[in-house]
């Protein structure tokens, strides 16, 4: 799937349902959950109608053969990863991915007075989980800081390590301004200084390709919603070296060996951390979605991203009182402004109304807002359907906005 020039959609709006049956929808908020396509939806409602059993439970054929598919997305995500699906925990987003991590690693092997460092860049799934391990394993937390354009700052990343964090977690791109941080440089100068690595990749995963040997991380969270999957669905690549230390995040069934009412035996690998009956159908669309996003391409996505954001950067200072928040060397098809006089909240609303879907608030942003001197901003993101028109639909709109404000 090419596009034909820059700036047109990659995919067309008729694939996806949603787009195709309202045309004057201008769907620019991907970075909060993409729409879905059409193989998406198919393969959904497909295994739901004609294919559905509980999995690794039954011995009847329809129970096996949906097994054999969730088995088999485990090994899609794997492969997307470059993971081997010994490697994959499936979650139900990057949240409960990265929860797991505090849980099952740090509950067992951090320390009081333990080190971690995240940094200003995260949204609040990968902080929060941090500070709730700070309070309960008595912790020490900081997070690396960033320059006025909203890139790492390297030189005080340097300094931080010189702390000895037990645990770096850092996102692979920002979902407020879209930096993508140097995540090769910063793995290996945290190994370097003894420390395990963490990548939240929820947002950077639909834009570049990710490759968990090459960054030698030690574990990373995608969501399925954002990858133009279904939502109730995510992964965790973990290291296998790693997994197998780990203690169980939740018990129940499909996780154990043997249970007596004493004591549990738990199961190798990745099923030890997926307690109870897990999220089927949405995990085999899930490999149906990374078939799609692998069939569009990166090379062709991070083309189309870098032509809207120019496109976006030339047209939106056309409006008056308009900032871009944030200039980073590198970054994913997502920016942020505000709008001098109008709070982000009321041009979320005022745009919603004439058919265009932005984000607008903090973005569960909190610290990064702080560092702006912002409380919010409005946030347009890019997806495989997006053109050069959406963005100009979006700067017609924003101009009357600033033309009833007069
Ligand atoms: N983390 C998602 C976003 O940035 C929900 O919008």
């Amino acid at each position: 799937m090419q596009a034909g020039k820059a700036g047109d959609a990659l995919v067309p709006r008729a694939r996806f349902p949603l787009l195709r049956d309202a045309p004057d929808l201008v769907y620019l908020d991907s970075a909060s959950s993409a729409q879905k396509p059409d193989v998406v939806i198919d393969r959904l409602v497909n295994f739901y109608r004609h294919e559905y059993a509980n999995i690794h439970r039954g011995l009847y054929p329809l129970s096996e053969e949906a097994s054999d598919a969730y088995d088999k997305a485990r090994a899609r995500v794997a492969r997307f990863l470059g993971a081997t699906r010994n490697e994959i925990i499936f979650t139900r987003n990057a949240t409960e991915a990265i929860n797991l991590v505090a849980h099952a690693y740090g509950d067992s092997q951090l320390r009081p007075g333990d080190l971690i460092l995240t940094s200003l860049l995260e949204h609040h799934a990968n902080i929060v989980p941090w500070q709730l391990l700070k309070e309960r394993r008595r912790l020490r937390l900081a997070a690396i800081p960033i320059d006025s354009a909203g890139n790492i700052d390297l030189a005080r990343y340097e300094m931080l390590l010189a702390r000895e964090p037990k645990l770096v977690a850092i996102t692979a791109a920002a979902n407020t301004i879209g930096t993508v941080t140097p995540l090769p440089k910063m793995i290996a100068m945290a190994h370097a200084a003894g420390a395990l690595v963490l990548v939240d990749a929820a947002q950077a995963a639909p834009h570049l390709p990710i490759d968990v040997r090459s960054l030698d991380c030690d574990f990373l969270a995608i969501t399925g919603h954002k990858l133009y999957g279904p939502d109730g669905i995510g992964a965790l690549f973990v290291k296998e070296a790693i997994m197998d230390d780990l203690p169980p995040f939740l018990g129940g069934g499909g996780m154990i060996r043997s249970v007596t009412i004493e004591h549990t035996e738990f199961a190798h690998g990745p099923r030890r951390f997926e307690a109870g009956t897990p999220a089927i159908g949405p995990a085999i669309a899930f490999a149906s979605a990374l078939d799609f996003i692998e069939e569009i391409g990166f090379p062709a996505l991070a083309g189309h991203d870098a032509a809207l954001a120019t496109y976006a950067a030339e047209r939106l200072p056309e409006i008056s009182g308009l900032n871009i928040i944030g200039a980073p060397k590198e970054r994913i098809g997502i920016m942020s402004f505000t709008m001098d006089g109008l709070h982000p909240h009321d041009i979320g609303t005022l745009l919603g109304e004439s058919g265009v879907c932005l984000r607008a608030g903090h973005h569960c942003a909190q610290p990064l807002m702080d560092h702006f001197g912002i409380t919010g901003t409005a946030r347009i993101s890019f997806a495989a359907h997006n053109t050069t028109q959406d963005i100009d639909r979006l700067v017609d709109s924003l101009a009357r906005v600033r033309q009833m404000l007069r």
